[in-house]
C-alpha cells in the first residue's frame, strides 16, 4: 500500500508516522487522494492550493452584505471588471448605494434581494433557487456579513459565522459535483482577528476564526464537491464597523478608539485588494489584507488528522 501511495504522490508529508503503522489509515488517505484526483497538499494540487486565475469579465456574482462599507466599495470593484450579473443580498437596504452601483457598467444587472443571513436554512436554499432559477448558473458566492458587539454573544455567532455556513450549505445543493452540479467558488470574508484575536471582543475574534477554520476545510473538501473556497481576511479597516463597539463584558470601554490609533486602512484600498485575491483564485487562499497590502498567509500545521 505503502508504494501504491507514492506512486499516487511525488512527496508525502504524513503529517504523523502513525499512518505508516496503521494499514487501515493508510488505504484510506490513498482512497481520499485517488478520489479527491490530487496529490498531497504541499505539492499543490487540483483540491490544495493551486491558484487559477479568473477572468470575472460575463461572470454571476453573488455578494452577501454587498452594501455594507467594505462591501459596497467591494462592489464598485467588481463592476469593474464587467460582470454579467451582480445579486447582491443585504439586510441592509442601502438605495442610494445600490442606485450608484447600477450606474456603473452597463453591461452588468445589479439586483438586490434583502436577506438576514439568520434565517433557517430552508429560507436560504429557497433564496438561492430564486437566483439559480433566473440566472442559471452562479460562479461565485462572497459571503460577508458581520457584525462587532460582544455583548450580542448569540447574535454574533449567528450572523457571523452560523449564517456563513448556512448559505455556503444552502449553495452547495445548486453546485456540488455528486448531485450533478458545476461546481462554484465560495469567497469567505473572515478578519485578522481570526488569526490573532483582538482579545477585548473574543466573541468576534473566535466567530471570525471558525470562518477562516471552516473555509480552510472547504477549500480541502473541493476535490469532493467541486467547489473551491478561500478566505479574504482584512485588516482594521475604516468603517463604521469599528467606528465604536462593545468589549466583552466591558473589560475595556475604549476599545474601539484604543484599536483606531493604530494603522488603519481606507475602504478603497481593502476592495482593489479584495478584487484582487478573487481574481487569483487560490483554492485554500488564505489572503490578509492589510493596509493596503495583499498577502496569502501561510498556516503553520501543529496536527494532521490523517484521515
Ligand atoms: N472594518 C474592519 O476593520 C473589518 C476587518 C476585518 C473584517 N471585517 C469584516 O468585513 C465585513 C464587512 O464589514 P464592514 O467593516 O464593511 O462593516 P459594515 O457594518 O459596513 O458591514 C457589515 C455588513 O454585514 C451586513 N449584515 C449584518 N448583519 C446581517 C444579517 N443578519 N444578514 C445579512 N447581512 C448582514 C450589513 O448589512 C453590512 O452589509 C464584516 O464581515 C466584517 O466582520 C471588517
Amino acid at each position: 500500500m505503502l508504494s501504491k501511495l507514492c506512486r499516487t504522490v511525488s512527496s508525502i508529508n504524513f503529517g504523523t508516522a502513525r499512518c505508516l503503522y496503521q494499514p487501515r489509515l493508510l488505504e484510506k488517505y490513498y482512497d481520499i487522494i485517488v478520489r479527491a484526483g490530487c496529490s498531497d497538499s504541499k505539492s499543490g494540487s487540483k483540491s490544495g492550493s493551486k491558484s487559477k486565475p479568473i477572468c470575472l469579465k460575463g461572470k454571476n456574482v453573488i455578494f452577501v452584505a454587498g452594501l455594507g462599507d467594505i462591501g459596497l466599495d467591494t462592489s464598485k470593484e467588481l463592476l469593474t471588471r464587467e460582470l454579467k450579473n451582480l445579486v447582491i443580498l443585504d439586510v441592509r437596504e442601502n438605495t442610494e448605494g445600490l442606485c450608484a452601483l447600477k450606474e456603473i457598467c452597463p453591461e452588468t444587472k445589479v439586483t438586490f434581494i434583502k436577506y438576514d443571513v439568520t434565517v433557517p436554512l430552508d429560507e436560504s436554499k429557497k433564496v438561492l433557487k430564486k437566483i439559480f432559477d433566473k440566472l442559471k448558473t452562479v460562479d461565485i458566492l462572497i459571503n460577508g456579513a458581520g457584525i462587532l458587539d460582544d455583548h450580542k454573544i448569540e447574535a454574533t455567532i449567528a450572523v457571523n459565522y452560523t449564517g456563513l455556513v448556512n448559505t455556503t450549505t444552502a449553495i452547495m445543493e445548486f453546485w456540488d459535483k455528486r448531485c450533478g452540479g458545476p461546481g462554484g467558488i465560495i469567497c469567505n470574508i473572515g478578519s485578522v482577528t481570526g488569526f490573532n484575536a483582538i482579545y477585548q471582543v473574543p466573541v468576534y475574534s473566535g466567530s471570525k476564526a471558525a470562518v477562516v477554520n471552516f473555509t480552510s476545510s472547504l477549500a480541502k473538501l473541493a476535490g469532493i464537491t467541486g467547489v473551491t473556497a478561500y478566505s479574504v481576511n482584512p485588516g482594521i479597516t475604516r468603517t463604521t464597523l469599528v467606528q465604536k463597539f462593545n468589549s466583552w463584558l466591558d473589560v475595556e470601554p475604549d476599545v474601539a478608539e484604543l484599536l483606531l490609533e493604530h494603522p488603519t486602512q481606507s475602504t478603497k484600498e481593502c476592495a482593489e485588494n479584495f478584487v484582487k485575491a478573487i481574481e487569483k483564485n487560490k483554492n485554500g487562499g488564505l489572503w490578509f489584507l492589510d493596509q493596503g497590502t495583499l498577502e496569502d498567509i501561510k498556516w503553520k500545521k501543529y496536527w494532521d488528522s490523517c484521515i
